[in-house]
């Protein structure tokens, strides 16, 4: 298991952020400790997306004060273990140094970050990464977006590259996944459908692994983070079920 996770995208609003929060709270479900960081530092919206009210430290306090960034980890209820951004307007946070400040962590580390491929800050990102996810939708904007940054993260010699497939609907206006494999010249590693359930728990403010385990979304994200790890996962068996009565009742 890599060290470092990156989830990147290239256009906006795929759903990185609801990706890196739901990877970490599946890798917590099979017992893998790891840590969030919002490196978006542009728009930072963790906190807003899991209602983390009150923090004293922040990213910015890690990266520019030299705080140890273990004092700037917050225990969500359910679980999850992240390093915050503060909201305030401030999109000058360099984080070049955020090598070091994560250099002496002992766990998976799974990096939430902003949208586009100019950004230095991206690279700095992708520099770190031992692994990088490319969040896409299956559509030509978005996958022409991934495609770029897929292109400059392996100008930075990254081989450890994956696409998660986000919000499928499976109609025919979308592309369909051997396309975007084409597109990308990289291997799909997740499919996440549309699903309901995922905007039902952000409207909860909680990840959907928690808020809906038996979610079509739930269940790739355990798949997904099964795979990472090496390990086996079936879906509970009396979702089987559930999808029988369904189709009995047809
Ligand atoms: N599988 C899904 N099914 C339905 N809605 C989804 C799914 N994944 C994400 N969304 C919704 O898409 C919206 C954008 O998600 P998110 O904020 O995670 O994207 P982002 O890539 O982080 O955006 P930004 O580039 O602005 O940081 C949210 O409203 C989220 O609930
Ligand atoms: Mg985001």
């Amino acid at each position: 298991m890599p060290n470092v996770i990156s989830v990147v995208s290239g256009k906006g609003g795929v759903g990185k952020t609801t990706f890196a929060i739901n990877l970490a709270a599946a890798l917590n479900e099979f017992g893998h400790n790891n840590l969030l960081i919002d490196a978006d530092v542009s728009n930072p919206n963790m906190l807003l997306m899991l209602q983390i009210p009150h923090v004293p430290l922040t990213l910015q306090d890690v990266i520019r004060d030299k705080v140890d960034i273990e004092h700037a980890i917050r225990v969500h209820h359910t679980g999850l273990r992240i390093v915050p951004t503060s909201h305030a307007f401030d999109n000058k946070l360099d984080l070049s140094k955020l090598g070091e400040a994560i250099e002496t962590l002992p766990e998976t580390i799974i990096l939430d970050s902003p949208p586009g491929i100019d950004d230095a800050n991206i690279r700095s990102i992708l520099d770190l990464s031992d692994r990088v996810i490319v969040v896409t939708n299956p559509e030509i904007p978005a996958v022409t977006a991934a495609a770029k940054i897929i292109k400059l993260a392996k100008n930075l010699k990254k081989t450890n590259i994956g696409v998660v497939l986000n919000r499928i609907r499976d109609d025919q206006f979308e592309l369909i996944k051997d396309e975007v494999e084409i597109m990308c010249e990289t291997p799909i590693i997740g499919t996440i459908p549309e699903d309901p359930a995922v905007r039902r728990a952000g409207f909860d403010t909680l990840p959907v692994v928690h808020h809906s385990p038996l979610a079509p979304s739930t269940v790739q994200y355990m798949r997904l983070a099964a795979r990472l790890l090496g390990k086996e996962y079936s879906p509970p068996k009396y979702l089987s079920i559930k999808r029988l009565l369904a189709k009995v009742r047809k």
